[in-house]
């Protein structure tokens, strides 16, 4: 696998005459089509990373300098559906990082949403990622269902991610949520006067099984875990660990901030 900077080589080509990006930008939710984000990305001064195998794009990550900071934008990161789990994207974002501190940034910020178990164990786990909640998006135009999404930071000089103080399959018995399939229930109710930590635990969840959700009429694997995560929020925990817990299910475990 070689990774190619399509901008700063001159290839931009080998993207914009792809006759089909759908199997590497179907699912990153980008706000723009494939051509017109490479161009996006081009213009602010940015670069695209693409993963190749042999001459096919199997992934690639987006990263655009801040023109009056030290951060830098993650302009998407999308892996080839048949090459996931082959390290690529982390070799792509490990690509972002040098790319964007060589010109000076030290962090990368992006949002995503906390439902994606795989791109939460990609950045929490494997780059040490600290998420905050933003409620202010929804899954409809007509605005009705939340959609989860929180603000994501890689700091560059502190990439590790440290264990968790709570561990294990016990996190899914402490959590404040229920799920029978993909319908999750809140089992009892944050306060001010709750633990020092709080877990929440989901079942695996990518793009095309909330939309499939949603389009079944299960709007509450969006509200009610928006819910929960907007009260943990307004009751000052914070997002501190992320943990496979078995049987296919992940939890996060929040931490109360002293205040
Ligand atoms: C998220 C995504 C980019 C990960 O790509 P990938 O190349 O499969 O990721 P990697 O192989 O580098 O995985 C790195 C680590 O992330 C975790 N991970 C990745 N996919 C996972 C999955 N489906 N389930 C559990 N953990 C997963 C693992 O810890 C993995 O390390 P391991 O395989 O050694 O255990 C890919 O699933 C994807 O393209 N998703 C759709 C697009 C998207 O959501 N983009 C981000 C928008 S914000």
């Amino acid at each position: 696998m070689k990774i190619v900077p399509l901008i700063a080589d001159g290839k931009e080509n080998l993207w914009n005459d792809c006759s089909d990006h759908s199997a590497f930008f179907g699912e990153v939710g980008a706000p723009l089509p494939p051509v017109e984000h490479l161009e996006h990305i081009r213009q602010r001064g940015g670069e695209k990373l693409a993963a190749f195998d042999r001459d096919q794009i199997v992934g690639w990550t987006g990263v655009i300098p801040s023109p009056d900071s030290d951060d830098a934008e993650l302009a998407g990161i999308e892996v080839h559906r048949d090459y996931r789990r082959q390290g690529i994207a982390t070799t792509l974002l490990s690509s972002a990082i040098t790319w964007a501190s060589t010109r000076g940034s030290r962090r990368l910020n992006f949002q995503t949403s906390p439902l994606f178990t795989a791109n939460t164990m990609l950045y929490m786990r494997g780059f040490n990622a600290s998420y905050s909640w933003n409620g202010n998006n929804w899954a409809d135009p007509e605005r009705t269902v939340p959609w989860p999404t929180v603000d994501c930071s890689i700091e560059f000089a502190d990439t590790a991610y440290r264990s968790s103080i709570m561990q294990g399959s016990d996190l899914r018995s402490q959590s404040v949520l229920t799920w029978t399939r993909f319908e999750p229930e809140i089992r009892r109710h944050i306060g001010l006067s709750g633990p020092t930590f709080e877990v929440m635990h989901f079942p695996e969840l990518d793009l095309p099984r909330v939309f499939t959700e949603l389009r079944e009429g299960n709007t509450g694997l969006c509200s009610t875990t928006a819910r929960v995560f907007a009260d943990l929020a307004a009751n000052h925990y914070q997002f501190r660990a992320f943990e496979s817990v078995g049987n296919g299910f992940y939890a996060y475990v929040f931490q109360r901030a002293e205040t």
